[in-house]
């Protein structure tokens, strides 16, 4: 009985390191905050962007430059401007991607 233990513990593990689309897909919530945190943050502190500082995340700037709502900031994610990493769906499923979208929406205004 001991193997099952630890392979549970390790799947256990594995859940919680893992993108969180691979979990979030058992219908788990996906935290937005914390995958905007590992994944966007470093370029874009606190709604910022320390590379293109013409293009922060408020509401002002994202109405500027076209970029509407939960699908308009996904599809920045999947087809960036310049300077900005490319998210595919593996790196960033759909759901996580949502979860981000709706973070910033409601974060930074
Ligand atoms: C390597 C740095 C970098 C990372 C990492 C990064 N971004 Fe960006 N982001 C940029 C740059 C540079 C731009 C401006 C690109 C352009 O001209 O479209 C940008 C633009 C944007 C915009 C449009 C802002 C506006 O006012 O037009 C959104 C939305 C955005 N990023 C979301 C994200 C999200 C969500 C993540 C994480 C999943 C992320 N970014 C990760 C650098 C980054």
């Amino acid at each position: 009985m001991k193997s099952i233990s630890i392979t549970t513990a390790i799947l256990f593990s594995v859940c919680l390191s893992a993108t969180a689309g691979f979990c979030g897909a058992k219908g788990e919530t996906i935290d937005g905050k914390k995958e905007f945190e590992k994944h966007c943050a470093m370029c874009h502190p606190n709604g910022g962007n320390i590379v293109n500082a013409q293009k922060p995340l408020n509401m002002q700037s994202l109405k500027a430059n076209g970029v509407k709502g939960v699908k308009g900031i996904i599809a920045k994610m999947r087809k960036p401007g310049p300077g900005m990493t490319a998210f595919d769906d593996k790196t960033i499923p759909n759901k996580e991607a949502k979860a981000i979208a709706e973070y910033i929406l409601k974060t930074f205004k």
